[in-house]
């Protein structure tokens, strides 16, 4: 009778594992892709071209840089925020189905602490960039630059971080001292 030799260290189960995971990428990788031209990763290995680049959604660094032009008020953004962003954030920004975004600002020691735009956002830059590529959900991407100022504007009054009569623009913005924003630690510094 022959006996079934495991290597030293490796259990039975350990070694089904292994074999399910050896053969589940032997798979993956040749004939799934093959047959299914949508889902083939034919461009890796290409240059990226400075056309695609700057097809790109632009990166805004928190220093600013990467900010279009353009500018916008607490006012107009008041108006974009009840028609575009109310019906998940809130009337008054407090919160719904999604994230409160006006107000809140507990101890982030808390065991259940508040991540809001006073508490957990080191930077207004990165405001603008996050609603740039992510908000309304439905739709990213397809608000212009004057009413990606006036949003800030809004959210940024509201919590007394910004005089709602003052336009803002990228200059502005990147001067915004968010309130924590020396509350964090520098991993890498
Ligand atoms: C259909 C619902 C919906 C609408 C409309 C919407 N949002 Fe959001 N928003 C979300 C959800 C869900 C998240 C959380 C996403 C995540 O954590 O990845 C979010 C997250 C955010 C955040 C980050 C909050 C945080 O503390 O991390 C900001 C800022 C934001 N939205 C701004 C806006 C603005 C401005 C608008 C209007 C232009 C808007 N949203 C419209 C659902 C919505």
């Amino acid at each position: 009778m022959s006996t079934l030799k495991i290597p030293r260290g490796l259990s039975l189960n350990r070694m089904v594992l292994l074999s399910l995971w050896i053969l589940g990428g032997a798979l993956s990788s040749s004939s799934v892709y093959a047959d299914d031209g949508l889902m083939a990763p034919s461009w890796l290995g290409q240059t990226l071209k400075a056309a695609d680049l700057a097809a790109l959604t632009p990166i805004i660094f928190p220093s600013g840089k990467g900010l279009p032009a353009g500018q916008g008020t607490a006012e107009q953004g008041a108006v974009l925020y009840q028609s575009q962003c109310a019906s998940c954030h809130g009337r008054k920004g407090e919160g719904g189905t999604a994230q409160e975004l006006i107000g809140g600002q507990g101890p982030l020691s808390a065991p259940d602490a508040d991540k809001t735009l006073l508490t957990y956002w080191p930077y207004a830059t990165t405001l603008f960039d996050n609603i740039m590529r992510s908000m309304p959900p439905a739709a990213p991407g397809h608000l212009s630059a004057d009413e990606l100022y006036a949003l800030c504007a809004y959210l940024l009054s509201e919590n007394g971080l910004w005089d709602r009569r003052q336009p803002l623009a990228a200059k502005e913005l990147a001067a915004i001292a968010m309130p924590n924003r020396n509350g964090f630690i520098r991993k890498y510094p």
